[in-house]
C-alpha cells in the first residue's frame, strides 16, 4: 500500500499544538512525529494540520416548502471539502405518516453521491407506535440522533406530548434528541397578523420569529429533556435568550449542547431591510439573522464553552426558488448555504480576531461534535488509528468569497464580498487528497456512511444518574406497596 506523509506542518488539535509530520496509509493515520517519510509528500510548511471539519447540520436535496434544496450530496460535499470539511451529517426527513425506514432509504440513495463521509440524523415528524418501534431499528442502522421540529406548524412540527414520548424513547435507546427550537404556534399567529397588515416582504420573516420564540422553545425543550432523562442538542442557536437557557441548564448539571451557525455569527438582521427583495429573500432562514448583541452572545458562548459546535444548516435555494414567496414571506423557502465558507469564515472572524483560539476552532468545527455523535476518535482527531480526514490549513491564504467561484450550484452567496484569510492547502478525506494545493479534485461517490453506536459516554452517565435518582416508593412498615 502506498503511504503519504504530510511534512513540515504544525499539528493543531482541540488541546495541543506541536510540530510533527503525519503519515497516512490505507486511509488512516499510522504515525505522527518528526522526520517521517512516505511514498508521496504533501508540503505543510507554514501550515496547520488539523482534523477535517465535521458539519453536523446540512440539508442536501431536501424536499421542503414545495421544492428541493438545490445542492445535492455531490455539490454539497464538494463545497465542504473545498472549505476543509470532511464529514457532513444530514437530516433524513420522512414525511408525516411515513415509515422512518422508508425515509432513511431515500437518504441512503441520495447520499451515494457524496464526495466525503457522511452520517444522518433521523427526523421525528409524527408520532405513533410504528415510529416508537422503528426508532430501535434506526439506532441499529447506526443513527443515534433524532431531530424534532418545534416550528413549521402544519408540516414538520411535533407537539410537547409527542416530543416527550420521543425523548423518553431516545433515553431507552441511548440516543440523543435534537431540537429546532422555535415556538411554531406563536410564529404561525404572528405571521398571519403581519400578512393581514400588509407586511408581506422578507423582513416579515424576521418580525415573525423574534428571539423570544426561540428562547421559550429552547427552555421548554431543555425541561422536557430533563424530565425524560436524556441529553439534548439544540440546533442553530441564534440568540441570547436561547443561549441563556442552555447556559443555565449546563450550570445546573443538565447535559445540553448548543450549535450556533456561521451565518448567525457573521451576518446580521440588517440583511432583511435591504431595498432589493432578492437580497433579503436569499437570506431568509429560520431562525433569522439577529442583531450585534445576539452575535456577541454567540461568540462569548464559543469562547466560554457554553456553546459547543459551529454548523451551517446548509440548505441552499436559488433566487428563482426564493421568488416563490413574492407577496407572501411565509412561502419563501427557508435556508441558506455555508458548507464551503464555514471554516474560512470562522477562522477569519474568530481566530484572526482573537475571539477564539486555534484549538477552540478545532473543537467547535470538529472534535466536540465527533464526541457528541460518538464517532471520536475515528473522526475529529489527529491520532494514530484515526481516519485520515485532515485539513492542511494555510493561515495566510486569502480570497474574496463570490458566487462566481463557489462550488454550490446556486446563483448567489450570502457571504458575497467577504475577504477570508485562512484556507485549505490540502483537504484529505480518508487519505484521498480531494483539495490539492487549492485545486478541487473530489471524487463523486467516494464518501461512506459513518455508523454511530448509541449510548455514548454522556448518554451512559446521564442514564446512570437518572436511574439512581428516579422516583421510587418509600418502604413503610406495615403498609403494603401495592394496596391491600
Ligand atoms: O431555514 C432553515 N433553517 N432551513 C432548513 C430547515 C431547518 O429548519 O433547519
Ligand atoms: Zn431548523
Ligand atoms: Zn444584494
Ligand atoms: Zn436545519
Amino acid at each position: 500500500m502506498t503511504t503519504t506523509v504530510i511534512k513540515g506542518g504544525t499539528v493543531v488539535t482541540a488541546d495541543l499544538t506541536y510540530k510533527a509530520d503525519v503519515l497516512i496509509e490505507g486511509g488512516k493515520i499510522v504515525d505522527i512525529g518528526p522526520g517521517l517519510k512516505g511514498d508521496k509528500t504533501l508540503d505543510a510548511e507554514g501550515c496547520y494540520v488539523m482534523p477535517g471539519g465535521i458539519d453536523p447540520h446540512t440539508h442536501l436535496s431536501m424536499p421542503f416548502m414545495g421544492t428541493y434544496s438545490a445542492d445535492d450530496f455531490e455539490a454539497g460535499t464538494r463545497g465542504g471539502l473545498a472549505g476543509g470539511t470532511t464529514m457532513v451529517v444530514d437530516f433524513a426527513l420522512p414525511n408525516p405518516g411515513e415509515s422512518l425506514l422508508s425515509g432513511l432509504q431515500k437518504w441512503d440513495n441520495k447520499a451515494g453521491r457524496a464526495c466525503c463521509d457522511y452520517s444522518f440524523h433521523m427526523a421525528i415528524t409524527w408520532w405513533s407506535e410504528q415510529v416508537f418501534d422503528e426508532m430501535k431499528a434506526i439506532t441499529e442502522r447506526g443513527i443515534n440522533t433524532f431531530k424534532h421540529f418545534m416550528a413549521y406548524k402544519g408540516s414538520l412540527m411535533v407537539n410537547d406530548e409527542e416530543m416527550f414520548a420521543s425523548f423518553k424513547r431516545c433515553r431507552e435507546l441511548g440516543a440523543i434528541p435534537l431540537v429546532h427550537a422555535e415556538n411554531g404556534d406563536i410564529v404561525a399567529s404572528m405571521s398571519a397578523k403581519l400578512l393581514a397588515e400588509g407586511n408581506t416582504g422578507p423582513e416579515g420573516h424576521a418580525y415573525s420569529r423574534p428571539s423570544q420564540v426561540e428562547g421559550e422553545a429552547t427552555n421548554r425543550a431543555i425541561m422536557i429533556a430533563d424530565m425524560a432523562g436524556v441529553p439534548l442538542y439544540v440546533v442553530h442557536t441564534s440568540c441570547e435568550e436561547s443561549h441563556e437557557a442552555i447556559r443555565r441548564a449546563k450550570l445546573a448539571g443538565k447535559r445540553v449542547w448548543g450549535e450556533p451557525l456561521i451565518q448567525h455569527l457573521t451576518l446580521d438582521e440588517s440583511e432583511y431591510f435591504d431595498k432589493d427583495w432578492d437580497h433579503s429573500a436569499r437570506r431568509v432562514m429560520s431562525p433569522p439573522f439577529r442583531n450585534k448583541q445576539h452575535q456577541d452572545s454567540l461568540w462569548a458562548g464559543l469562547a466560554s464553552g457554553t456553546l459547543s459546535c459551529v454548523a451551517t444548516d446548509h440548505c441552499a435555494f436559488t433566487t428563482e426558488q426564493k421568488r416563490y414567496g413574492v407577496g407572501d414571506f411565509t412561502k419563501i423557502p427557508n435556508g441558506t448555504g455555508g458548507l464551503e465558507e464555514r471554516m474560512p469564515m470562522l477562522w477569519t472572524y474568530g481566530v484572526r480576531t482573537g475571539r477564539i483560539t486555534m484549538n477552540e476552532f478545532v473543537a467547535v468545527t470538529s472534535t466536540n461534535i465527533a464526541k457528541i455523535l460518538n464517532v471520536y476518535p475515528k473522526k475529529g482527531a489527529v491520532l494514530i488509528g484515526a481516519d485520515a480526514d485532515l485539513v492542511v490549513w494555510d493561515p495566510e491564504k486569502s480570497k474574496t468569497i463570490s458566487a462566481k467561484s463557489q462550488q454550490s450550484s446556486i446563483d448567489y452567496n450570502v457571504f458575497e464580498g467577504k475577504e477570508v484569510t485562512g484556507l485549505p492547502r490540502y483537504t484529505l478525506t480518508r487519505g484521498f487528497v480531494a483539495v490539492n494545493d487549492g485545486a478541487i479534485e473530489t471524487r463523486e461517490g467516494y464518501g461512506e456512511f459513518v455508523a454511530r453506536d448509541p449510548m455514548g459516554p454522556v448518554s451512559k452517565a446521564l442514564s446512570t444518574w437518572k436511574a439512581l435518582t428516579e422516583p421510587r416508593p418509600i418502604p413503610r412498615a406495615g403498609i403494603p406497596a401495592s394496596g391491600v
